[in-house]
């Protein structure tokens, strides 16, 4: 009782410490819902996240010539020095010379989707609407020849999407083992 009696009192201690620190510092903000939203908008392999909204491979093509061909290249293709090629390389993955692209490597087309939205355009990420994301994906699927021309992407379209290299990746099956160092008791 008195061991609880202490630790209640020590840790009423460090909390009104804190609270008296915030109030000095004028440290944190309360994190609240809407502000955690910000924050929130990973898209996983299985679609979960993906916002609501849509977009056509020709409004796409339009955000890539404004927003992304001066990096990743005319259609994709021959990108700026230094910079990732985003379509082609299709068959080439066995090869001496494998072309990774989002088209012959990536597994899912609902990543490309999480990678453009949060890092893409490169000076101003996260920038984009959801439309605009959805657009530009089906451009890009468009482009490597996944998707028709008239595809109409959204979060129910794009998880249906079949990636050419979907099957190209092995799960590692290896247990998760421990060090084989003593720890404890050692001799
Ligand atoms: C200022 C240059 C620049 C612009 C503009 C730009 N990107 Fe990028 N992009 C990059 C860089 C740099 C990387 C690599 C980033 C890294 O590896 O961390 C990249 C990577 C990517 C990748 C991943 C490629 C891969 O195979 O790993 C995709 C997809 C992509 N960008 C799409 C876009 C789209 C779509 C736009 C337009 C909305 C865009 N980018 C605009 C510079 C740019």
């Amino acid at each position: 009782m008195r061991a609880l009696s202490a630790s209640i009192v020590a840790l009423l201690f460090v909390a009104s410490s804190a609270l008296a620190q915030q109030a000095r510092l004028d440290l944190g903000t309360p994190a609240t819902p809407e502000r955690i939203r910000g924050w929130d908008i990973d898209v996983r392999p299985d679609g979960a996240g993906l916002p609501p909204g849509k977009g056509t491979v020709e409004q796409g093509e339009k955000i890539y010539a404004e927003q992304c061909a001066a990096c990743h290249g005319d259609k994709g293709q021959n990108p700026a020095k230094g910079f990732d090629r985003l379509v082609g390389g299709k068959g080439t993955l066995a090869t001496p010379k494998p072309v990774q692209t989002v088209g012959s490597y990536w597994p899912y087309a609902t990543t490309i989707f999480d990678y453009v939205n949060r890092a893409m355009p490169f000076t101003a990420p996260n920038s984009l609407t959801a439309d605009e994301v959805y657009s530009v994906v089906a451009y890009l699927l468009y482009v490597n020849d996944i998707v028709p021309r008239q595809a109409i992407m959204d979060a129910q379209e794009l998880q249906k999407v079949k990636m050419p290299n979907a099957d190209g990746f092995i799960a590692d099956g290896r247990p998760d083992t421990e060090g084989l160092k003593c720890k404890a008791d050692c001799k």
